[in-house]
């Protein structure tokens, strides 16, 4: 008797949570004797975790699933899996199983565990000669804790502290698709990072994510928050850097700040999302911060860790932003001095509030102001270094 090798293959769209999950992914293929491959064709297995947050994104993704026909046409056994964000719409998942019917697997953000028996369910079936198509999609928010991990990313370990987001920024399609915030155990938590450390001796950079870090605690416990989370990590032996992602800007806390200034293990860095300079388009956004509340917070960052690291998102395009609105926008960036700006045309989500907003702004607009953005970043790049 000789045993077959099954290989999968991961194609991983959007952010950092993302990519941590295709590492859980690849535990749970893993865990079932299936090995990586470097090239899609040659993949028993294939599976596209995908992204919602703009249209682009999807368009990614759906291009890239759709490229899959004719392969699946000459190996109809490859079993084709999609997951992520974009699946997690429910109107969006019936779409694609209308018009990919190749595609043996659909589910969304919130039933991973469930990867394994959708797998075998379909193996089974083949065996009859039947042939299933999967389409699950859990609605219900929970946590699955103790998934096999296979981790990628060299000497950087991402840790789930969060998930979820219960901000609905207006333009935002993220709490639709994640569902309500909710925490890990402190103990899940803190016992997942000595294990990494264990296993790594030499030095590694941790970086905790969230769809709002700053939340953590708020929905488990009375008294212990993101601040005191981060205290407990660095108490940790180890070689290690602590980073995360990411922070709202209403919700960094002094004790947040606190502890970037006086624990040497976290990374002078931090990603605090701006979106847009205007008080007026930060409102229509629901982004509850002004642009002075925000700049008083970069500036008690900056008084207390004067080497931090400044980086931002900025949506440019709207619905409603004027000339001006851009140029405060612009002057803002300016005056913070970012190390790191990312720019995005507004995209409109189906289901979100801004989507359905008036004064929509034309593409050409969008994109004039995204390069005069890039330009400007790279301007202050230049005096940066
Ligand atoms: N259109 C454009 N950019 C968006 N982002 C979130 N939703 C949208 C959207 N509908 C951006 C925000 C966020 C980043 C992850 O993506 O800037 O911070
Ligand atoms: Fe989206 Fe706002 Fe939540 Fe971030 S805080 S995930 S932008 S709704």
């Amino acid at each position: 008797m000789y045993n077959i090798v099954m290989n999968y293959h991961i194609t991983t769209f959007g952010c950092q949570m993302n990519v941590h999950e295709s590492e859980k992914l690849a535990g749970i293929l893993e865990r079932q004797g299936f090995l990586p491959c470097e090239n899609i064709e040659d993949a028993d297995i294939i599976v596209f975790n995908t992204c919602a947050i703009r249209e682009g994104a999807q368009d990614r993704a759906v291009g890239n699933i759709g490229a899959l026909k004719g392969l699946k046409k000459k190996f109809p056994n490859k079993i084709i899996a999609v997951c992520g964000c974009m699946t997690q719409q429910s109107q969006v998942a019936d779409r694609l199983q209308r018009t990919f019917p190749f595609i043996d697997i659909i589910f969304g953000t919130k039933n991973f565990d469930k990867f394994e028996e959708f797998i075998k369910k379909v193996q089974i079936e083949r065996e009859n000669n039947k042939k299933i198509r999967i389409l699950e999609i859990e609605q219900e928010d929970k946590i699955v804790e103790d998934l096999p991990i296979v981790r990628s990313s060299g000497k950087n370990f991402w840790v789930n502290i969060i998930y979820g987001c219960n901000n609905f920024c207006s333009y935002c399609i993220v709490p639709y698709v994640r569902g309500r915030e909710r925490s890990r155990e402190r103990e899940a938590i803190l016992s997942e990072i000595e294990e990494i450390l264990k296993n790594n001796r030499e030095k590694i950079k941790i970086t905790l994510l969230g769809q709002n870090v700053n939340s953590y605690g708020k929905d488990r416990y009375q008294d212990y928050g993101f601040a005191n989370l981060l205290e407990d990590i660095c108490k940790l032996e180890g070689d290690f850097e602590l980073g995360f992602m990411t922070s709202h800007p209403k919700d960094i806390t002094d004790d947040v700040i606190h502890q970037i200034a006086t624990q040497p293990k976290i990374v002078k860095e931090l990603h605090l999302p701006v979106q847009s300079g205007s008080n007026k388009i930060l409102k229509a956004m629901n982004r509850k911060y002004t642009v002075e509340s925000y700049l008083e917070k970069v500036e008690k960052l900056r008084a207390l860790v004067p080497n931090i690291r400044l980086t931002t998102d900025i949506i440019v395009g709207f619905p409603g932003e004027t000339e001006e609105d851009f140029k405060q926008t612009c002057n803002l960036v300016e005056r913070v001095g970012y190390s790191g700006i990312f720019g995005f045309m507004f995209s409109p989500r189906e289901g979100t509030v801004a989507a359905k907003m008036e004064n929509q702004i034309p593409l050409e607009i969008k994109n004039k102001r995204v390069n005069i953005l890039l330009n400007l970043e790279k301007e202050i790049q230049k005096k940066l270094a």
